[in-house]
């Protein structure tokens, strides 16, 4: 029988194409149909990033939040993206992210997706479902991006640094442009109240507070003691040895090329940059970014 990882060694890592005009792999736009035709409920909750923005995080975050008193085994026996499917992901070697969540027993449903708004299924804004989406900094962001792509075999091959960085500018990485992502979602935001609108750095800076601010948002009220223990669960080191949390049981990430739960920080892209990387990253984040109100930190 063919092992997962013996597979993988004979499949050469995806290509990018243009897809409806963001920049794809097959692993998110096989099942496209499907996916399309998700039948979203009321009470499900969406977790919504471009990648690499602290997805694994929140999930984590939210999935304490919503069970960790009622099923606290949860998060000692399942893996974090079998708790939270990953919507669009179809890579043949396990079932769909889609049927993973209609397979979903707990309630409500938590998803994880990275589709830029225009590409979310129709029934997720006709049910009016909550959707948390978290931004992260282009700049600690693409680092995280480029390290991530280094040590997993779904993801494009990213070249070496300086190609990557030219092409994340470009737009050519997977799930397209962060410049468009993280804008599209904004202006959604702007006149769809079900959708919260949540930074990285924030929760670097203030779990608690963050966590405050998902609580109203959900309608939830955590004693003091249920929130202390979730903001102790979530610390990165604590995450980072949780094999239910960093990934370490999935044969297509290689944690010696780089770990999933890499570094964890706000402003780790100056380790990476080189001077004349970082203004002309600038000179392209002021093009891009000069028509919006949203602002990131890139140092806390
Ligand atoms: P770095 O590569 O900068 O370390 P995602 O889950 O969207 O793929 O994001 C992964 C990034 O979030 C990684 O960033 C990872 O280390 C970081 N991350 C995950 N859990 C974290 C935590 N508890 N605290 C801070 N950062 C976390």
């Amino acid at each position: 029988m063919i092992q997962p990882s013996d597979k993988m060694e004979q499949e050469s890592r995806p290509t990018l194409f243009d897809f409806h005009g963001v920049h794809m792999t097959k692993y998110c736009t096989d099942n496209w149909e499907n996916v399309q035709n998700f039948q979203a409920k009321p009470n499900d909750i969406f977790i919504a990033t471009y990648p690499k923005a602290g997805t694994t995080w929140m999930s984590c975050i939210l999935d304490l939040l919503l069970f960790g008193r009622t099923c606290p085994e949860r998060q000692e026996s399942i893996p974090i993206y079998k708790r939270v499917p990953f919507l669009e992901l179809c890579t043949g070697f396990e079932i769909t992210g889609k049927d993973f969540a209609d397979q979903l027993l707990s309630t409500p449903r938590l998803i994880k997706t990275h589709l830029p708004v225009q590409f979310i299924p129709k029934s997720i804004w006709n049910q009016n479902s909550r959707i948390v989406y978290v931004a992260r900094n282009a700049k600690d962001s693409v680092v995280s991006n480029f390290h991530f792509c280094r040590m997993d075999s779904f993801q494009v091959d990213p070249g070496d640094w300086s190609t990557f960085l030219y092409n994340f500018m470009q737009g050519k990485v997977v799930y397209g442009s962060w410049f468009d992502h993280v804008n599209g979602w904004w202006e959604k935001k702007q006149t769809h109240p079900k959708i919260l609108y949540l930074f990285y750095e924030d929760i670097s800076e203030g779990s608690g507070r963050e966590i405050d601010r998902l609580c109203s948002f959900l309608g939830l009220s955590p004693s003091v003691e249920e929130k202390q223990q979730i903001l102790t669960q979530v610390q990165f080191d604590k995450m980072k040895k949780n094999k239910m949390a960093n990934f370490s049981t999935l044969p297509s990430m290689d944690h010696k090329v780089s770990p999933f739960m890499r570094k964890g920080k706000v402003g780790d892209w100056r380790n990476q940059f080189t001077v004349a990387q970082n203004e002309q990253f600038n000179e392209v984040y002021r093009q891009k970014m000069k028509d919006t109100t949203l602002q990131f930190r890139t140092m806390l």
